[in-house]
């Protein structure tokens, strides 16, 4: 009985606001565009060189993720967003579970659009040359744990190798989008950047998620758990990067977890859980391997493009 009259009255009101619809619609008008921007200005000239360096990392992105889920890369979805620079070296399909796969296949569908978003608001510059072959995984790796792993190890081999490798590289990205916002002033370069730090972010968020589930397996054939690889790989990065600690695993002591309250660490983040920011030349020191940004290497042999990343090249290396 209640719940005949519960029904009776969904039905009624049901027919009431279907019956008021089109005068609702026609009184209430949703307004969809966002209020005008303070400063009219969409693109200010020095956000141009800010943004276009962010290329380097999102075609490193873009060819990872399409070549790891569908053995082709960027070629095969865009080959005009590549402007004529070079194939990766070594890219090629990973072994992963199904789900793993479609997941990855998103991201570099997603790298893809970002590409062309980059492209369109700002301008950009060819491919560069990008190291993406076992070999370059295999020696941050090891420079990860300290010595020469053995078997060398396998970015393509499985899913958890392959999400280890991919934890090395988005989170480079939002870092770097994180410390370029406060340096950008149109509002359609804000709406860019706020955009590809959105999905960046969670790209890294579903990586650091599904390695988190296995944090205490062990990497086969390893003597490491994933958390323990993670740990290493963020030590490798804060290493070369040379600027403090900006970057935790998975499973961390309690002073660094949220609030000191817990020793999980899905997200990295400081004492305040926000993101941490990293400059250019802190991102170069970490994708080049090399620690020094006039010193390319790693993911980026011939060094990174755009004005940025060219402007330290030029400079000789000091030491
Ligand atoms: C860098 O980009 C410029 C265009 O901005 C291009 O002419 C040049 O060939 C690129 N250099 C490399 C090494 O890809
Ligand atoms: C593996 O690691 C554990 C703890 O990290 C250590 O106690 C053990 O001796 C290691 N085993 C080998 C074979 O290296």
């Amino acid at each position: 009985m209640a719940l005949y009259k519960k029904l009776t009255f969904f039905f009624l009101a049901f027919f009431f606001f279907f019956s008021c619809l089109p005068f609702s619609l026609s009184s209430f008008n949703p307004k969809c565009e966002p209020a005008p921007p303070i400063i009219p200005v969409a693109v200010y000239p020095t956000d141009v060189d800010l943004i276009q360096f962010a290329l380097n990392l999102e075609y490193m992105e873009t060819d990872w993720f399409l070549f790891g889920a569908n053995g082709r890369g960027l070629d095969s979805v865009a080959p005009e967003l590549a402007m004529g620079g070079p194939p990766p070296i070594g890219a090629r399909k990973a072994k992963l579970d199904p789900v793993t796969q479609r997941i990855i296949a998103e991201f570099g569908y997603q790298e893809v659009g970002h590409l062309r978003a980059i492209k369109s608001t700002v301008g950009g510059f060819p491919r560069p040359l990008i190291d993406l072959s076992s070999h370059n995984f295999a020696k941050i790796f090891d420079d990860a744990v300290g010595f020469h792993l053995n078997p060398p190890f396998d970015p393509y081999l499985n899913s958890i190798n392959y999400l280890l490798a991919s934890y090395v590289i988005p989170y480079v990205g939002l870092v770097g989008y994180v410390g370029t916002n406060p340096n950008i002033n149109g509002f359609l370069s804000k709406r860019l950047l706020a955009g590809l730090l959105g999905v960046e972010a969670g790209q890294d968020a579903v990586i650091r998620s599904m390695l988190y589930e296995k944090a205490f397996e062990k990497v086969k054939p390893y003597n490491y758990t994933v958390a323990e690889f993670t740990v290493k790989i963020s030590e490798l990065r804060n290493k070369l990067a040379m600027c403090g600690m900006k970057d935790e695993g998975i499973i961390v002591p309690l002073e660094l977890g949220a609030e000191r309250r817990t020793t999980s660490n899905v997200l990295s983040a400081d004492a305040d859980s926000l993101s941490y920011s990293r400059t250019q030349a802190e991102i170069l020191r970490v994708v080049y391997g090399t620690g020094d940004e006039h010193k390319p290497g790693g993911f980026l042999p011939n060094g990174g493009n755009g004005t940025i990343a060219k402007s330290f090249l030029k400079f000789p290396h000091h030491q």
